[in-house]
């Protein structure tokens, strides 16, 4: 797969996507990321890629025109604006993007994009009902769900299968235990213990139910 981010912060991005499976995933060539300056598609010396908001009101909001022309120097990949208007990510939303070849993502910042810059992409995505400074992080979140879904990322595929969101019923996962055994008095359940398969399984799907029961009943509708 091949992503590519628009954003006026290219440096923000350094950490979080050279560390663990994010840059294994880079490294076995599964993904290449790609970051650009959106102010190299501005038109003047001072690199300006927003603007006063007709009609007045507080900020300055990002241009259709140099948006534009990145898009259009990026090619045909899967466009997605990242903005708290849009859809709000889900894991659904994670498995159908993992399954594209190319996606290009654009990070907004002030006050939003120019109406228009909405008529150049394919979806929109929000994280969350919240506002973030800038579509940096929300970009993130995106590539880093998306890309540990792509095939050979994440080690065991039995463990992506599993995992809340993911399992068949789409509520989440059964609780974990390891070492030790018994922490000041509080013991990992028996049946864990107990070498017996099918009896661990039948537990696990027990636990994920009633666990999501009590904390996320709304995935059970
Ligand atoms: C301060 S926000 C602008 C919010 C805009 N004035 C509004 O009310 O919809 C600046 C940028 O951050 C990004 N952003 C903020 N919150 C986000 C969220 N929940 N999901 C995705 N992107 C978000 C978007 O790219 C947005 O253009």
């Amino acid at each position: 797969m091949k992503i590519d981010i628009l954003t006026i912060f290219p440096d923000m991005f350094a950490g979080p996507f050279a560390e663990s499976i994010l840059r294994r995933a880079q490294d076995k060539k599964l993904v290449k990321i790609k970051i650009h300056n959106l102010r190299r598609w501005a038109k003047d010396r001072h690199k300006t890629v927003d603007d006063r908001p007709f009609g007045g009101g507080p900020g300055m909001v990002m241009r259709v025109d140099i948006i534009d022309k990145a898009l259009t120097a990026l090619g045909s990949g899967h466009k997605i604006l990242l903005t708290p208007q849009g859809k709000t990510f889900n894991q659904q939303a994670v498995a159908s993007l993992s399954r594209k070849k190319h996606l290009i993502l654009v990070a907004g910042h002030y006050e939003g994009f120019d109406e228009r810059v909405r008529n150049l992409v394919d979806e929109e995505i929000s994280i969350g009902d919240y506002i973030l400074t800038g579509g940096e992080l929300a970009a993130m979140v995106v590539v880093d769900a998306v890309v540990r879904l792509i095939p050979g990322v994440v080690g065991e595929k039995e463990s992506v299968k599993e995992e809340s969101f993911s399992r068949a019923l789409g509520g989440l996962e059964y609780p974990h235990y390891t070492r030790p055994a018994d922490y000041k008095g509080k013991k990992v359940p028996e049946v864990l213990l107990s070498g017996d398969h099918t009896a661990i399984s039948k537990w696990r799907a027990e636990q994920a139910k009633k666990r999501t029961k009590q904390r996320r009943p709304d995935l059970l509708r």
